[in-house]
């Protein structure tokens, strides 16, 4: 009986997805590969957006009626509303946005070693992209009255971590903006929400120098990073049509660094 019953819960959770349409930005390496996938495993449509317009190929393939891929510079407003309008042309909506594109920018340093121009760079794409997408996106959401945004912020964002001031300093940008849209859009049904990994590892990762991956995995109580799986489940719920009364919020996935 309770493997019949966890059984039909999940799938009608998954059939949450049926009939929706989703945006996902740097869908083809890491956290927002791993969330594309399962949304596509969830019945989504789903329009893929990333600088690497040959992975996203290579991943999805063979879904060519499910899937639009996308290769483009999320730091360029005017390509953003032109796949926007690209986008709503093929499926005629787009029920939720996932801004997962991102960088860290040189780190291990302090902010009086920090270059303007990457500093820049950085809040280019992680603020300004997340920015860009959602202003393009809303109107359409606001016409349907429905709309499930997560942006994928950082634990770095809401606590700060040493060696990191763009990074950190971006990924607040975003909390702050995800507050803001979330009170904005309250009553549009449309929630807005972020979501604050730890460390997962990803190319990201792999490519910051070990000193400044140590610093902060040794801050996760549960002393073990993050799983992509884990990662997907929480953004899929909470923008599943289930997260309904949650919105301007920074869901934590942190292995209990972050409890507040
Ligand atoms: N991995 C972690 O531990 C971790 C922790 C906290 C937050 N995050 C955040 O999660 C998000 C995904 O990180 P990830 O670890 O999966 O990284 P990743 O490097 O594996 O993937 C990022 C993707 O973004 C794409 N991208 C980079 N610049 C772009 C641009 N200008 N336009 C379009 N696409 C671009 C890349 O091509 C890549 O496919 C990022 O916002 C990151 O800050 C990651």
């Amino acid at each position: 009986m309770f493997i019949q019953n966890t059984i039909k819960f999940l799938n009608n959770y998954m059939d949450n997805f049926k009939g929706q349409v989703a945006m996902v930005t740097g869908a083809a390496s890491g956290l927002g590969l791993s969330i594309a996938r399962k949304l596509l495993n969830s019945g989504s449509q789903l329009a893929l957006l990333d600088l690497n317009k040959n992975s996203l190929l290579n991943a999805f393939d063979n879904f060519p009626e499910q899937v639009l891929c996308v290769g483009i510079d999320i730091t360029n407003q005017q390509l953003v509303e032109n796949s926007v309008a690209e986008i709503l042309a093929r499926f005629g909506k787009i029920d939720i946005l996932v801004n997962c594109a991102g960088i860290t920018g040189e780190t291990n340093l302090k902010s009086h070693q920090v270059s303007t121009e990457n500093l820049q760079k950085v809040f280019e794409l992680n603020f300004m992209g997340s920015f860009y997408t959602s202003k393009a996106v809303i109107p359409n959401m606001i016409s349907n009255n429905y709309g499930r945004i997560l942006h994928i912020a950082s634990i770095a964002g809401k606590e700060g971590n040493a060696g990191m001031l763009a990074y950190s300093a971006s990924k607040a940008a975003v909390i702050g903006m995800t507050k803001v849209q979330g009170k904005e859009y309250a009553e549009n049904g449309i929630t807005v929400n972020a979501l604050a990994p730890a460390v997962i590892q990803t190319p990201l990762v792999d490519a910051m120098p070990e000193t400044q991956v140590k610093y902060m995995t040794d801050k996760i109580p549960m002393k073990r990073c993050g799983t992509l799986e884990e990662a997907a489940n929480l953004a899929a719920y909470i923008v599943s049509p289930l997260n309904s009364f949650t919105t301007g919020f920074t869901f934590d996935l942190s292995g209990g660094r972050a409890t507040y």
